[in-house]
């Protein structure tokens, strides 16, 4: 049986971090990367809201694979080395294995610890294949290290994650994309524009998971950078901007407000917001131009029956 091999090509830079936070907060529309709501509460929470009646993405385009993956599978053809970006429980990938007859399968997240322990389950159900896990901030650059192997490659990224790039962002990272797949394909995840009254509930959901989830990003910043957020001066919104087509998150003051860490403060005054994630909902004619100006050719989709959800297919 072969075992997983792990490799951290970046850390982060603490120093470097710190200062992004601290220029985010003190900024006029005070803005944070979305990837700090990922800490391990968040991704616990994010995990939870996965698992929500409102937050239909996940569900839906596991329906798609259920429904399409023969479709897929006869398109795509055999995919030797499937690289998986933002791979977490690697469960998503794991049922793509068989259809694709992978025999190399590279999970990249951005810690390679985080992947240990799915990709030691992985390894034991599929015990002649090879398993790396590459830890990398892949939103920043997407070098993979030689240890993946010469091209072609099916990258693969699903969950709508591209959805929390903006389009000229999401057209950078498809061009990364395009020249790691090294010749091979791409398959990604992309969720669509609909109803506002699926997208805002989605996002702002019954049980107050998402605004759990929003809100634990104070707590990160509290031990990232010192700083001394009140949790129960911060309030969850969220809501769909029709103009950009994207989900808004924030975290708006209830009251006014004023935050403090080592060698800095800010006021804030009562409804003024931090803005914490942007969720762009695509047109598929849109997503497939950008797909092309990304240079990948013949974009292809399989969609559930409410259109709700596209997992696109394109050759690099
Ligand atoms: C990870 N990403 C695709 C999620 C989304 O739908 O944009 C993150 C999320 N934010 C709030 N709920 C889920």
């Amino acid at each position: 049986m072969n075992a997983p091999r792990l490799i951290q090509v970046s850390a982060a830079d603490p120093a470097a971090i710190r200062a992004e936070l601290v220029a985010g907060l003190e900024a006029p529309h005070p803005a944070l990367s979305p990837k700090f709501l990922y800490d391990a509460l968040g991704s616990r929470l994010f995990a939870a809201i996965t698992e929500l009646p409102e937050y239909y993405p996940t569900r839906t385009e596991a329906a798609i694979f259920r429904e399409h993956l023969d479709a897929m599978a006869a398109d795509l053809g055999p995919a030797p080395t499937l690289v998986e970006l933002g791979a977490g429980n690697c469960e998503k990938a794991a049922r793509l294995f068989a259809a694709l007859s992978v025999r190399r399968y590279v999970a990249v997240d951005i810690s390679a610890d985080y992947l240990l322990a799915a990709l030691d389950r992985l390894q034991y159900e599929h015990p002649a294949m090879q398993m790396l896990g590459v830890g990398l901030d892949f939103s920043d650059a997407l070098d993979l290290p030689a240890e993946v192997g010469p091209g072609p490659r099916l990258l693969f990224y699903p969950g709508s994650s591209i959805g929390n790039f903006a389009p000229d962002e999401a057209l950078a990272f498809l061009r990364r994309m395009h020249a790691a797949c090294a010749g091979g394909r791409l398959l990604i995840g992309v969720d669509l524009v609909k109803p506002l009254e699926v997208l805002e509930p989605a996002y702002d959901d019954a049980l107050g998971v998402t605004a759990a989830f929003n809100r634990n990003l104070l707590l990160h910043l509290n031990r990232l950078i010192g700083a001394d957020f009140a949790l129960h001066d911060w309030r969850h919104v969220a809501f769909f901007n029709t103009r950009e087509s994207r989900i808004e998150m924030h975290l708006e003051a209830a009251r006014d407000a004023t935050v403090r860490w080592p060698g800095g403060e800010r006021r804030f005054a009562a409804g003024e917001r931090i803005h914490t994630e942007n969720s762009y909902k695509w047109r598929l004619d849109d997503f497939a131009d950008l797909l092309g100006a990304a240079g990948f050719r013949k974009p292809r989709a399989w969609r559930d029956g409410r259109d709700w959800f596209a997992v696109f297919a394109a050759e690099a």
